[in-house]
């Protein structure tokens, strides 16, 4: 093992949230950590932004002192822009940087940075290597299992990520070409955490504390990343922790408007509305009456009227159980 393995133990051992652009802002990553998730990420930042000391790019490094820990994502196509934007990042009070080479969208591959760096390994590397020197923070790298399934990462890829001074590697059990549907291939993950000398996180469809724990034991990780199956479900680290995965009566409402106040000290009105929108219907699903609410939630356009429906949905929740 990397002998700075240990250096964040609550992300190689932990239950880390998942960076979701658009969606793991600053007020849903403190209501994550406080619900149980032992690390965070932030959302992907452009190095090449970073690099020109963009304002609006420097804006998503804004993180709340609760938000600990955390580590930084960069996502990227050039070294020289990674070497200046770790260099930017370090006195932040990240506890790690980490390196998108996942993100399938397009506009992020026409650039030659997420998951097109694992169509050049060489340059991945690269990547890791000038990140490091121009760190003292360690260094992390988000992968996914290849391109495509005749083009996957080579197996001793951990090997290879460690040796150009990454001390962690997450891998989303799919390829490219899969953006975020079919199964999660466990067998991937563990074929890549077999051969791996640092720890491995695995990643991909952890909607239940049963399938998280299923994916992190059937891989052989040591820890876990977890997207869309937090969003609208935070309860999901609480579970995993071996505490209630459900919201308690009440709870559903107060999480919500916690989450909601904690927006709306960042983003004016009425953008913070439609912003918020996105996250409530996430959290109005699984019980009777959800489609209802859902409806009504896309019409929001106050906090009085967040108030009212997440309200009633508490109640509709607690009044059936249906499959949650
Ligand atoms: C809306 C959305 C935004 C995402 N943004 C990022 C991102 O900024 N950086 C990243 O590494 N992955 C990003 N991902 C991928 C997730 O981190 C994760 O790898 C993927 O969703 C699979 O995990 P899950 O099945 O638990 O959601 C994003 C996924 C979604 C759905």
């Amino acid at each position: 093992m990397n002998r700075e393995h240990n250096l964040i133990p609550f992300y190689t051992n932990g239950i880390t949230m998942a960076p979701m652009a658009g969606v793991t802002d600053s007020a849903f990553r403190r209501i994550c950590i406080k619900l149980g998730a032992t690390c965070l990420v932030t959302e992907m930042v452009t190095a090449a932004g970073l690099s020109r000391k963009s304002v609006k790019t420097k804006k998503m490094l804004r993180y709340h002192p609760d938000e600990q820990p955390i580590g930084v994502q960069l996502f990227g196509a050039k070294p020289e822009d990674f070497a200046r934007a770790s260099d930017l990042v370090t006195p932040l009070g990240f506890k790690f940087i980490d390196i998108n080479a996942g993100c399938p969208v397009k506009r992020v591959l026409r650039s030659g940075s997420g998951s097109s760096l694992l169509g050049d390994i060489p340059r991945l590397l690269q990547i890791i290597k000038v990140t490091k020197e121009n760190t003292d923070l360690p260094v992390t790298v988000k992968i996914r299992l290849g391109l495509t399934r005749d083009n996957p990462v080579p197996d001793n890829i951990g090997e290879l990520v460690a040796d150009a001074g990454a001390c962690t590697i997450a891998v989303h059990g799919r390829f490219r070409l899969d953006f975020f549907s079919g199964d999660v291939n466990r067998e991937g993950i563990r074929r890549i955490a077999e051969f791996s000398p640092i720890p491995v996180i695995a990643n991909g469809d952890s909607t239940s504390v049963e399938a998280a724990l299923k994916l992190r034991d059937e891989t052989g990780s040591t820890g876990l990343l977890i997207g869309r199956g937090a969003w609208g479900n935070p309860w999901i680290f609480r579970g995993i922790a071996g505490g209630s995965p459900f919201p308690a009566p009440g709870e559903l409402h107060s999480i919500i408007m916690e989450q909601l106040s904690m927006m709306m000290e960042m983003i004016p009105e009425p953008q913070v509305f439609h912003i918020f929108r996105g996250h409530l219907v996430q959290y109005f699903r699984g019980f009777h009456g959800a489609a209802d609410l859902r409806r009504r939630a896309v019409g929001t356009e106050s906090f009085a009227e967040v108030d009212i429906v997440a309200r009633e949905a508490d109640i509709a929740m607690h009044t059936s159980v249906e499959d949650r």
